[in-house]
């Protein structure tokens, strides 16, 4: 049997002058949940994450916090990240958790500066701009304002979107001609449906348009010396974004074998796409390498409305609290379920996450497998279900052939969804097949079909009972991207074993299926769901 191709997705790394906030989380769970779709079918996958611990910015938050050692300062805090994956159940088993310091990253980072040597685009020069530090670049006159606060005697600018400060920066850099590269850029932003959505295709293609014809990739060693230092030229370092960029490249294994390139899906926040629709393809055409099959952008969480940050107080962290209100399954959810997926801005309110997961996973989800479960109406054992022909003879005995037709059409709607990525519609039509489960129990009563025993009472009530769990195991299996553990419950709950999510080339067949009789089930909301706060 051939092998699938790996799919493999990565996620941007993360700077570790701050502390991660649900922006990160929201970046990460979203390449989790992919690398979990893929992995329902025995496709073999990679996730990339980690941390983007050199530069300016990060050296000077090390400076602020008090410590003597920027490395430590870094292991400090990318550890707050890689602590923070772990109990999301973000699983970067398969790719690794990278950290920009790493020696291995530093090696990859020579070779690729020595790859670009080689091809001649590079060339020493002086070079004048203003460096934004809070962004790691130099920008655009165009895109700042004059400072309300400026500093005695002197005219001082910040960003306009910001009001980050900026220093207008005269020094000798490496420079990257990218003169030729941009029109190989264009050629592959143009091809089929690189950037989704589509408008950060048109946004990539505008940025492209503004991008200057050198880019500079090393900055004096004396202006920041936290860095990797260039191949043969010790008074200047590579920088920053150069640096970070090459992470996806050592995941991988450069400069020895690729394990797989290029890149499937690339997840990036709207603010880093430049650098991964422009930048990083430019780099990797130069090298003669393949650059990225997909780069999906996706928008902000805003907190009030307006940006996340330290100086306005309103940056949501991800800490034991929230999650002990919402639940890890139920963050999840809340995170992908809406808003910055669709490439959207959206304000983050913990009662409405609430709100949701209380609907649509307790009131719908949990509610309708405690039903299922309960004792009024449990049958020691249900007639197996062996082909679609089953459950088309059990929808037929009910009369119920819309919700079976529900069921044997969700496996392929919902992989054109997980393509699109249009995550909040996946969770839109696995809430509506419980909604018409639930719609069953209403229609149908089995907790009076139960009360009286003759023969046709029965056969509609193991009809309906093997209906219910059909889709509970269906859409337990299809939940475990979003939500792993709730997934594997609901399944677990109704009659799926392990065993039998690996015994088909795709384990949706095998839980529609499902010959197995069905053990007493157990699914009380409580059981599914542990938190008080959402139940
Ligand atoms: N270190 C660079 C990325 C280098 S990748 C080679 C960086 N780091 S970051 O920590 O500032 O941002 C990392 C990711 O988090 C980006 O994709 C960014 O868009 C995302 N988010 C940061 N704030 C966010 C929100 N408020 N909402 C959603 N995602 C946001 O940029």
């Amino acid at each position: 049997m051939q092998r699938a191709a790996t799919y493999f997705v990565t996620t941007p790394i993360y700077y570790v002058n701050a502390e991660p906030h649900i922006g990160h989380l929201f970046s990460s769970c979203l390449a989790d949940s992919l690398a979990r779709y893929h992995r329902l079918f025995n496709r073999p996958t990679l996730l990339t994450t980690g941390c983007d611990e050199h530069g300016q910015k990060v050296e000077q938050a090390s400076i602020q916090a008090g410590f003597q050692n920027v490395q430590q300062f870094c292991s400090t805090n990318s550890n707050k990240f890689r602590l923070l994956f772990d109990s999301a159940g973000i699983d970067y088993s398969t790719g690794g958790f990278l950290r920009t310091s790493e020696l291995r990253h530093v090696d990859c980072v020579s070779s690729v500066w020595n790859r670009l040597s080689s091809s001649g685009l590079l060339s020493k020069a002086s070079y004048e701009g203003w460096y934004s530090t809070s962004d790691e670049c130099f920008v655009s006159a165009d895109d700042l304002v004059r400072s309300e606060d400026p500093v005695a005697g002197k005219e001082k600018f910040v960003m306009r979107e910001t009001g980050q400060p900026v220093e207008l920066c005269s020094e000798v850099n490496w420079l990257l001609r990218m003169n030729d590269l941009k029109s190989e850029v264009r050629k592959y932003l143009t091809s089929e449906r690189v950037v989704v959505p589509d408008r950060y295709s048109e946004s990539a293609l505008r940025q492209l348009n503004s991008t200057p014809d050198t880019l500079s990739v090393s900055r004096p060693t004396s202006r920041c010396s936290w860095g990797v230092p260039v191949p043969g030229d010790p008074s200047q370092t590579v920088y920053v974004w150069l640096d970070a960029l090459c992470n996806y490249l050592t995941c991988a294994g450069y400069p020895n074998h690729l394990r797989a390139w290029p890149p499937t899906d690339q997840i990036v926040g709207k603010d880093i796409l430049r650098f991964h629709a422009i930048i990083w393809p430019a780099i990797l055409i130069a090298m003669g390498l393949q650059p990225p099959n997909r780069i999906i952008c996706h928008g902000h969480w805003l907190c009030d409305g307006r940006k996340m940050s330290k100086s306005l107080g309103n940056v949501v962290r991800p800490d034991e609290d929230l999650f002990n209100r919402l639940s890890r399954d139920g963050l999840r959810y809340a995170l992908l379920r809406s808003g910055p997926v669709t490439g959207e801005d959206a304000d983050f309110q913990l009662a409405r996450s609430i709100h949701t997961v209380n609907d649509e996973l307790v009131n719908c989800m949990a509610n309708l497998a405690s039903r299922a479960s309960s004792p009024k109406i449990h049958r020691r054992s249900l007639p197996p279900v062996e082909s679609h022909k089953d459950l088309l003879r059990h929808a037929a005995n009910l009369n119920e052939h819309q919700f079976v037709e529900q069921l044997l059409n969700l496996s392929d709607s919902l992989h054109s969804q997980w393509s699109e990525v249009r995550i909040h519609h996946v969770a839109d039509s696995l809430v509506s097949v419980w909604r018409s489960a639930n719609s069953l129990f209403d229609r149908w009563h089995p907790w009076q079909l139960a009360k009286s025993d003759d023969a046709e009472s029965m056969s509609k009530l193991d009809s309906l009972l093997v209906l219910v769990f059909a889709s509970l195991r269906l859409t337990g299996l299809h939940l475990t991207p979003l939500c792993p553990t709730l997934g594997h419950r609901l399944m677990s709950a109704s009659g799926v074993d392990k065993s039998d999510t690996v015994r088909f080339d795709s384990p949706i067949d095998s839980v529609l299926l499902c010959p197995r009789e069905l053990a007493a089930p157990s699914a009380s909301r409580e059981h599914l769901i542990e938190r008080r706060e959402v139940l």
